[in-house]
C-alpha cells in the first residue's frame, strides 16, 4: 500500500483547487496490478468540482475497465487528519467498484486507515434498486 501512497502524493501537486486550496490525490490499483491515478478538478462554477476518487474512477472507466477489474483505492491530502471520501464519491465508489474493495485514506504522513466500500455507504441505492 506504500506505493499507492507514493504515487497519489507525487500528483497531489497536479489537484486543480485554486479556490478551496485543499489537494485531494487518489490511486486506484487494478487487479492486473496497473495504478491509475486522479485530483480534484474545481471550477469557478463550485458545484462542478471532480473530487480525485471520482477524476480515478472516471479516468479507469474511460479506459474500458470496469468494477470487477478494480482492486483499492488510496485517497491522500496534504492534511495530518484522516479524510474520508464525501458522499459523492461514496457513492459513486459503490457503484463503480466492487463492495468488498478496500478503501485507504492517508494522512499526509502517510499512516493509513482502512475500510471496505461497503461500509462507507449502509443502505445504499444501488443499480440493483432500478
Ligand atoms: N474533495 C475530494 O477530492 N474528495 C473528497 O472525497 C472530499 C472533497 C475535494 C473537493 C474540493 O475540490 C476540495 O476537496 C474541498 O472540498
Amino acid at each position: 500500500m506504500k506505493d499507492l501512497y507514493k504515487i497519489a502524493k507525487g500528483v497531489l501537486p497536479n489537484s486543480y483547487s485554486q479556490y478551496s486550496n485543499f489537494k485531494v490525490a487518489a490511486a486506484l490499483r487494478l487487479k492486473n496490478g496497473e495504478i491509475i491515478t486522479g485530483v480534484n478538478v474545481e471550477n469557478a462554477s463550485f458545484g462542478l468540482t471532480n473530487c480525485a476518487e471520482r477524476s480515478a474512477l472516471f479516468t479507469a472507466y474511460s479506459q474500458g475497465y470496469r468494477k470487477e477489474d478494480i482492486d483499492e483505492i488510496l485517497i491522500t491530502t496534504e492534511q495530518e487528519d484522516f479524510i474520508s471520501p464525501c458522499g459523492a464519491c461514496r457513492q459513486v465508489m459503490r457503484e463503480l467498484m466492487p463492495d468488498d474493495a478496500k478503501v485507504h485514506f492517508s494522512t499526509v504522513n502517510g499512516e493509513t486507515k482502512t475500510v471496505l466500500n461497503k461500509d462507507l455507504l449502509p443502505f445504499a441505492f444501488t443499480e440493483k434498486d432500478l
